[in-house]
């Protein structure tokens, strides 16, 4: 029995997605009957909008309003939502929206995921770690026994629309953690997408990402570009467990459970990206120069490099832990260049010794920074970028 299914989504650019006038989510849900999950925050913002947009388009869909953050992503939480589904009456082909940030589109994944074996549900992100990353994949999880993410699912969305005017109401520093999941891919896979982020982050944050005008969509569009071709060549993560898009995310989550979820997910992703860098560097694999320019970066942009929680005992727990979720292998993302990256596969490729020595490098960075390696010039345009990039999954 050969049970391989092919599965497509599109990933839709678009901006005011909750105009009347606009087609594009009525068109990604394909379906008469729904249930909008709300991130409850958005509510004062958007619920109003929200309204209409579904009384005008999709008159079969529900609501459902739910306090959303990281001590709500839990079981109990999607078992809300599964029931509301019910309540609903939602039958196999109809469809769960999330509306709001990664944590509302990993909640709505594992729900759909339950609720009569498989829902179709679709993302409308509307956090920049969402729209880069969250909420354009196909991983859904909840926390659980004091595990970040520790249940979960990989299923597919039926769709993912990304709006970067939701942006005009994040709170600046939920933008900045946002740049980190942008730097990363940049990091290991584009150098001008860092650079345009070094010379335009600051005014995109200040502004709500509108300013430069529509800048911020081109660099949006070009991070999910990226990111979803790292996730296309093993979406299930079923053969090599090494994907460049892992960079980032062998130390971060650890440090966010011990941080009580005080860490938001940029700022954890940022930290691992300041270690793992110094990791290369102690092992040959990056200069010093780039080390700095990395660090320099990162700094820059308002993200931090260090956090006391980053013991000897906390950092060799979080690769130990990777081992296992790997298979074994550590596959540490390390960056070559700005730009470029390779794997350290073994737990023995980094041991006490080299960590303890990456992070004197990162310390006497950030002690140093009132002289900043210098920054590399931002082209004065980022490379063009399909607004409306489509992936298949095998
Ligand atoms: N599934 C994956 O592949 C994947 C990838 C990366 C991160 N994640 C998960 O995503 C989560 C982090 O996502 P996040 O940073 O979006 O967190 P989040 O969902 O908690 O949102 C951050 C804050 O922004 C608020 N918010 C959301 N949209 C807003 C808007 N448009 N205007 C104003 N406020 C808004 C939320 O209420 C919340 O307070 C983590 O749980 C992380 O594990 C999952």
């Amino acid at each position: 029995m050969d049970c391989s299914t092919v599965r497509r989504f599109d990933v839709v650019l678009s901006s005011d997605v909750l105009d009347p006038h606009n087609p594009a989510l009525a068109d990604l849900v394909g379906s008469d009957r729904g249930l909008v999950v709300m991130d409850g925050a958005l509510g004062a913002a958007y619920r109003a909008r929200l309204d209409r947009y579904l009384a005008t388009r999709l008159p079969g869909f529900h609501v459902l309003s739910l306090a959303v953050s990281e001590q709500h992503k839990t079981m109990g939480t999607v078992l809300d939502i599964c029931a509301a589904a019910q309540d609903a009456g939602l039958a196999r082909r109809e469809v769960l929206v999330a509306l709001g940030g990664g944590v509302c589109c990993d909640l709505v994944s594992v729900a759909a995921t339950l609720v009569r074996r498989g829902l179709p549900y679709v993302t409308v992100p509307t956090t920049l770690v969402a729209q880069v990353d969250a909420g354009i994949g196909l991983k859904g999880a909840v926390n659980f026994g004091g595990g970040k993410n520790y249940l979960g699912c990989f299923t597919p969305p039926a769709g993912v629309l990304v709006d970067p005017d939701f942006l005009r109401t994040v709170q600046p520093p939920e933008l900045v953690s946002g740049l980190a999941e942008m730097v990363k891919i940049g990091l290991v896979r584009d150098a001008d997408l860092v650079a345009a982020l070094t010379a335009h982050g600051g005014r995109l944050v200040a502004s709500g990402f509108t300013q430069p005008a529509g800048l911020g969509a081109r660099l949006i569009a070009r991070s999910i570009q990226l990111m979803l071709e790292e996730l296309a060549a093993d979406p299930y993560e079923e053969f090599e467990l090494r994907r460049l898009a892992d960079f980032g995310h062998t130390f971060s989550g650890r440090l966010e459970e011990l941080s009580g979820y005080a860490l938001r997910h940029g700022e954890a992703v940022a930290i691992d990206m300041a270690l793992s860098s110094a990791v290369a560097c102690e092992t040959g694999h990056l200069t010093d120069a780039a080390l700095a320019e990395i660090l320099s970066v990162l700094l820059h942009l308002g993200l931090p490099i260090t956090t006391d929680l980053a013991t000897e005992a906390s950092l060799l727990d979080a690769m130990r832990a990777t081992a296992r979720h790997r298979a074994g292998a550590l596959n540490l993302v390390v960056p070559t260049a700005v730009g470029a990256a390779t794997f350290l596969p073994k737990l023995s490729d980094v041991d006490v010794g080299t960590l303890a020595r990456a992070r004197r490098r990162i310390d006497s960075h950030a002690s140093a920074q009132l002289q900043p390696a210098p920054l590399r010039p931002a082209p004065l345009e980022p490379a063009p970028s399909d607004l409306r990039p489509t992936v298949g999954l095998p």
